[in-house]
């Protein structure tokens, strides 16, 4: 008889792990969609005391659902037990936003627990762990965090802007009346804000610019981008709170495009450390960029993109308000005294 051979078990914590993205995000963990169907796993869920009950509860349906790939899941309130020796961490835990309010709305809330977690995972983490941070404002809680983990190198720490691109796909698609698979290398630039830069300069449909196939440059720049930038903030005037299901799927095709080589010619947005970035962007922030992967879980910047005048304004924008939000966190990223405007 063939005797299976197993990888090695890696190590996957998530924190805020009893709320509505992780229940939709752990399950498919477990199922082995996103890391393989031959890759073993032990999730290590991270939660507060006041939800302690909730996240025994999600235990007991983990374990109730007999995942043969998953090798063991352990619950706990202290990051230093339960981010030790993870290869992965899903920072999804944080006050999320409410109806009219802006993300950096949330700065001064959520900002304090990315430092305490970068201090965790320097500490008790794979020193190679691979950090997608979800809860807002992402891209300046991902700064904090890699601030307060020197040990741990930068580039390895993530904001998900995964859901950005797909939400700016599906927009393409549809105008242009193609299924989205038809529409690639899209970029989202900078910040996973209202200032976020959709790029219809770059993207493809069909393998066509994007403008050789929907010939109204003015519902690109307009509508488009709006859709697109106030997309997550409408979710939370229908739903009454913010995504869950699509930000968990984007999340696991975060990590998918990490652990799988990315398709000849296409590529993905993530928001990553600017340093020693091709396109004049700021160094020290983390921005959303155009990456590829030869799925080992790391990246490369791509190089062969096209600026125009519109699309350098816009990503000048993003990354105005990125430095702005990174001198009111001054305090947390050990750079003096924090001032917001
Ligand atoms: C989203 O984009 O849906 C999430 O980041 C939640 C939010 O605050 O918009």
């Amino acid at each position: 008889e063939e005797t299976k051979s197993w990888k090695k078990t890696i190590n996957i914590a998530v924190s805020g792990a009893a709320g509505m993205i992780s229940n939709h995000l752990l399950f498919k963990l477990a199922s082995g969609e996103v890391f393989g169907a031959d890759q073993p796993i032990a999730l290590k869920l991270l939660g507060s005391e006041r939800s302690f009950e909730a996240l025994e509860g999600v235990a007991m349906e983990l374990e109730d659902s007999l995942f043969p790939l998953l090798r063991e899941v352990k619950i706990g309130i202290n990051p230093y037990e339960v981010f030790q020796d993870a290869d992965w961490a899903l920072l999804i835990g944080a006050k999320p936003r409410g109806p009219g309010m802006e993300r950096a709305g949330l700065l001064d809330i959520n900002g304090q627990i990315f430092a305490e977690q970068g201090k965790a995972l320097n500490a008790v983490a794979s020193p190679n762990v691979k950090v997608i941070v979800v809860g807002n404002p992402c891209n300046t809680n991902a700064l904090i965090c890699l601030k307060n983990a020197p040990k741990i190198p930068a580039k390895n720490f993530h904001a998900l802007t995964r859901l950005d691109e797909n939400r700016a796909k599906c927009q393409l698609a549809l105008k242009a009346g193609v299924f989205y698979d038809k529409v690639s290398n899209m970029t989202i630039w900078g910040n996973h804000s209202t200032t976020q830069v959709p790029d219809f300069l770059n993207a493809r449909i069909n393998g066509s610019t994007v403008k050789e196939v929907i010939k109204d440059q003015k519902w690109l720049e307009a509508e488009f981008t709006e859709k697109v930038q106030q997309r997550g903030g409408l979710l939370i005037k229908k739903w009454g709170r913010s995504s869950a299901a699509s930000t968990a799927v984007s999340i696991a095709d975060a990590i998918k495009s990490l652990v799988t080589p990315t398709p000849e010619g296409d590529w993905f947005s993530t928001g990553v450390y600017t340093t020693g970035n091709p396109y004049g962007i700021a160094e020290d922030l983390v921005f959303s960029m155009p990456c590829r992967s030869n799925g080992d879980g790391d990246y490369e910047l791509v190089k062969d993109i096209i600026f125009d005048d519109y699309l350098q304004k816009r990503i000048t924008k993003t990354e105005a308000e990125l430095l702005a939000e990174k001198r009111c966190v001054a305090h947390l990223t050990g750079e003096g005294v924090a001032f917001c405007d």
